[in-house]
């Protein structure tokens, strides 16, 4: 299969025409659908192929066809899971019978099933990524490798290791002009992005206090009960379905759901945290074998000395909030009220968020921000407008990743020694197979290692310590200053034992 477009990057337009259309005569992939044979840069129309089609990748799919200001066609899918792939197939065929252009040869299923679908793409059309994060790295070089234009979901990393491999990645990416579009929608919010502007603007002072929540009952895959061999017999797949219970398949629910109203703190502060300190437990797993905290308590420090709490959980029966508030100042604001859409961002003087004293309120209705990173990105591929969001979205992903962190060992942990660390969840995870072994195999009893505070620094549960793959980098926050966590105390010297009383 990949020989079908061989690398259409480099092909003149008149070489890759020649290519397609020669490919395209002697081959299924295309055959019975009517798709244009010409460069996507130069046409009418941006195909699209969808790589993980669950929830998420079917939406985004959905998003991609819905954009108006150029046809938006999707001609591959790829899933490890058949059922997932035919049921996203037929949802989205009801929904896109105009724009949908998948035949049964362009359905592709496997651990390599993304190369068959990224090679049905030609220069200008754009890669899907929406499985769990931990393929997002392996994703990335193939499409960067055949120039196309890429969108990933979020998080893309949950340790050091893999954040500097995606910013090496990045660096092609940038050479090659492709453009990169990350799914933290919220930065595309046209509310929330007045919002910025106003705080920048000074209109409630300097942010000194910022509070996100994402406090939820039971959600995704958090909680898993032991696996049924005779029902999941194959470990990995089971795993991948079970994503947010596998710290390596996803970061944890952590880093899977907190990640949004962390970015937004950080994106109305203009700046990333320098270090955190967190703290979490497991208060009623009952038999459940994931791998998860079920709260989490995050303080984050900036560079000026402000902070970002995090209140993290999945609980049932408890209060439930999924917001953002900040605190400059002179004022206060809200960033998200209750999830991701509509924001219904307002401002506010002083520091008590109630209606006499709103300052400004954001228009309504609000579009919905999962339209508006796809326009926004297919607008800079018509346009040919620089447009790649992938540092940021490591700076999210790697700020949420080391408060996960920090809960899990227990530790102070600082944004450029966790970017530094040499602990990967999953290196070989561009190696599995489907009737191999996952990354991380239960014990005898079906249970997997779990995070305990205090055990390890360097790890978040026991495995083998790794070797750093990478040179060390300097990402930003650039200008760390020292540690703002308070200095070891010497330690006094042992107090004498009080001699026993003699009898
Ligand atoms: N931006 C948002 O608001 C938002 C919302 C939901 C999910 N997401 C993100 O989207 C991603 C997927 O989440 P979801 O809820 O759709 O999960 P999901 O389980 O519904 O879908 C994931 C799909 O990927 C497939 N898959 C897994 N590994 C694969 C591989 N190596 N190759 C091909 N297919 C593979 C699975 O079989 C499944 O169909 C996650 O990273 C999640 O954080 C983002």
């Amino acid at each position: 299969m990949n020989t079908i477009i061989t690398d259409p990057l480099e092909a003149s337009r008149r070489e890759f025409l020649k290519t397609t259309t020669k490919t395209v005569a002697g081959l299924s992939v295309l055959s019975g659908i009517n798709l244009p044979f010409v460069h996507a840069a130069g046409s009418d129309e941006i195909r699209t192929a969808l790589i993980g089609c669950g929830g998420r990748g079917t939406g985004a799919a959905s998003n991609a066809m819905g954009v108006q200001s150029r046809v938006t066609r999707l001609v591959a899918m790829a899933d490890v899971s058949k059922d997932r792939l035919d049921a996203s197939f037929e949802g989205l065929s009801k929904k896109h019978p105009d724009r949908m252009s998948v035949s049964e040869d362009s359905k592709f299923i496997g651990f390599d099933a993304y190369k068959h679908a990224i090679d049905t793409l030609r220069k200008g059309d754009v890669a899907i990524f929406t499985t769990p994060v931990a393929f997002r790295w392996v994703h990335f070089k193939y499409a960067i490798e055949k120039g196309v234009n890429i969108f990933m979901e979020k998080p893309i990393c949950t340790d050091g290791p893999t954040a500097r491999r995606l910013l090496a990645l990045n660096e092609e990416a940038k050479k090659k002009n492709l453009k990169v579009g990350v799914g933290l929608m919220c930065r595309h919010c046209r509310v929330r992005g007045e919002l910025f502007n106003r705080i920048q603007d000074g209109e409630i002072g300097d942010l000194m206090l910022m509070r996100a929540y994402r406090m939820q009952g039971v959600i995704g895959s958090v909680f898993t009960p032991r696996r049924d061999v005779t029902r999941n017999p194959n470990e990995l797949l089971w795993q991948i379905k079970n994503f947010h219970s596998f710290l390596w398949a996803s970061g944890g629910g952590f880093s899977d759901f907190n990640i949004h109203n962390i970015d937004e703190a950080c994106w109305m502060k203009n700046d990333w945290p320098v270090e955190v300190q967190a703290s979490g437990g497991r208060s009623d797993r009952g038999d459940n074998v994931d791998q998860n905290f079920d709260h989490y308590s995050c303080e984050y420090t900036f560079k000026d000395g402000a902070k970002l709490y995090l209140e993290g959980r999945t609980a049932l029966n408890t209060h439930t909030q999924f917001a953002t508030q900040v605190h400059g100042t002179k004022g206060s604001a809200i960033v998200s009220t209750a999830g991701h859409f509509p924001s219904k961002a307002m401002t506010f003087k002083g520091q008590n968020m109630v209606r006499s004293n709103i300052i400004w309120r954001g228009k309504q209705p609000e579009p919905n921000p999962y339209d508006l990173e796809w326009q926004d990105l297919i607008e800079a591929i018509i346009k040919d407008k620089p447009y790649n969001e992938v540092e940021r979205g490591i700076k999210s992903s790697v700020t949420t990743a080391m408060g996960r962190a920090a809960a899990h060992t227990g530790q102070v942990v600082r944004y450029n020694d966790y970017i530094n660390s040499a602990f990967e969840f999953s290196p070989n995870v561009d190696q599995l197979t489907l009737d191999g072994p996952p990354p991380l195999v239960a014990d005898k009893d079906g249970n997997y290692p779990f995070p305990k505070a205090g055990q390890f620094k360097d790890r978040e549960y026991a495995m083998e310590p790794q070797a750093n793959p990478f040179p060390l980098i300097q990402f930003p926050p650039e200008a760390a200053p020292e540690p703002l966590s308070p200095p070891e105390r010497p330690k006094k010297p042992a107090a004498k034992k009080p001699e026993a009383k003699k009898a």
